[in-house]
């Protein structure tokens, strides 16, 4: 039985998940593969664990019910106070598995993959460093990031398996934020926006400043990812991002955002008027085309693909050389702590299948 490394950065909602997937898919998976994961390290903003040869499920089991009850690695009997993950990582190749939403790692991610491990990310943000950074951490296939946009869907694959058959990409297009998706058709059936995002909030579906979805930056480093994944050469900075927040409330503390939001309802209110009755309805969409990347609010017909998406669903709709009459289109739940994880296992998978750690 072949033993594949792990190194799992990022213990929240996406990687206790994935703890829990990983552990299912050795237990009754994994002969039928003839390879297993074994987690050599796991870490939080606060503390680690660490093994030579593999964590015993026992402490991996552990160490989820510690966080679930609000604990650190730190507090396992057997974990350690916090260690940057770098120190973490052994002169073997191992998977590294990055499931925090942290930026500024990316130097590292490259060096990592350079020395030969290969990684998996959930966190869009290392990818939107700057391009030569992508091209480094991408090539060769080094790194893997189905989980970046979409969650679980089959986006980044499909994407890969047009590409590689030789489609050429004419435009990608559609509704990328779960979130987004949930206070569009809020609003549509007569919501004031304000209480559309405190429901939002209030189901765990808002990052926990509401203002970092409504910025739209989320959905713009997913445009972003398409984009190079495409070979389109973009910067963050390229992306015209339309916000649904203002800026009077950009510096304001989330308690005070969250008590002064109700400002802006009457803005959604009359936008939404007007352009229902035009018999249009309004939807957060982007757009990728080699010339440009654009994200905002659109007027679209409600009988049409996007027009009748609802709730926190995404849809992402290529137009290629080959599907140019009737585009191709890939729709579902696109967040979700099961399904990201296990968008991030099928990665794992992938690399287990086609890579043999020396
Ligand atoms: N949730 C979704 O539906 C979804 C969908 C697609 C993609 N994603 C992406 O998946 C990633 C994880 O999402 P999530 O919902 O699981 O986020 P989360 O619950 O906030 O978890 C983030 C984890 O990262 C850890 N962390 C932060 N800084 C760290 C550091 N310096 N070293 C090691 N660990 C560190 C946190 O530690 P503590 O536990 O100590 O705070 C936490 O365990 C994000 O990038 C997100 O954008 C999420």
């Amino acid at each position: 039985m072949r033993r594949i490394p792990v190194l799992q950065i990022g213990l929240g909602g996406v990687g206790q998940a994935l703890v829990e997937q990983v552990l299912h898919f050795n237990e009754r998976l994994g002969g039928r593969y003839g390879f297993r994961f074994a987690y050599i390290g796991l870490a939080d903003s606060q503390g680690t664990l660490v093994a030579d040869d593999r964590i015993p499920p026992a402490t991996l089991l552990q160490a989820l019910a510690t966080k679930r009850a609000g604990g650190s690695l730190s507090d396992v009997p057997e974990g350690g106070p916090l260690n940057d993950w770098r120190n973490l990582l052994t002169p073997s190749p191992c998977l590294l598995i990055d499931v925090t939403a942290q930026g500024g790692a990316e130097d590292a991610l490259v060096a990592a993959v350079e020395q030969g491990h290969r990684v998996v990310l959930a966190n869009k943000k290392p990818l939107c460093a700057d391009l030569s950074t992508f091209r480094a951490l991408t090539s060769e296939g080094r790194t893997r990031y189905e989980a970046t946009v979409g969650a679980g869907l089959p986006i980044i694959s499909t994407l890969r398996s047009l590409l590689e058959t030789g489609d050429v990409i004419r435009r990608i297009e559609g509704c990328f934020s779960g979130t987004l998706g949930f206070l569009m058709t809020q609003l549509e059936s007569g919501v004031a926006f304000s209480e559309a995002v405190r429901d939002a909030r209030q189901r765990g579906w808002t990052e926990p400043d509401p203002r970092d979805d409504l910025s739209g930056t989320d959905v713009a480093r997913k445009a972003l990812i398409l984009a190079r994944t495409s070979g389109f050469s973009f910067e963050l900075a390229d992306v015209s991002v339309e916000s649904l927040s203002s800026a009077a409330l950009a510096d304001l503390s989330v308690d005070q955002f969250m008590d002064q939001i109700s400002s802006l309802d009457d803005r959604y209110r009359e936008q939404w008027a007007a352009v229902m009755d035009q018999g249009q309805t309004l939807r957060y969409i982007a757009e990728v085309t080699p010339e440009r990347l654009n994200v905002g609010l659109a007027s679209v017909a409600p009988d049409t693909a996007i027009g009748s998406l609802r709730g926190p669903d995404n849809l992402v709709v290529w137009h290629t050389q080959r599907y140019a009459e009737r585009p191709l289109s890939v729709r579902g739940p696109g967040a979700g702590t099961e399904v990201t994880a296990s968008g991030v296992l099928n990665d794992m998978l992938l690399f287990a299948r086609e890579w043999s750690p020396r």
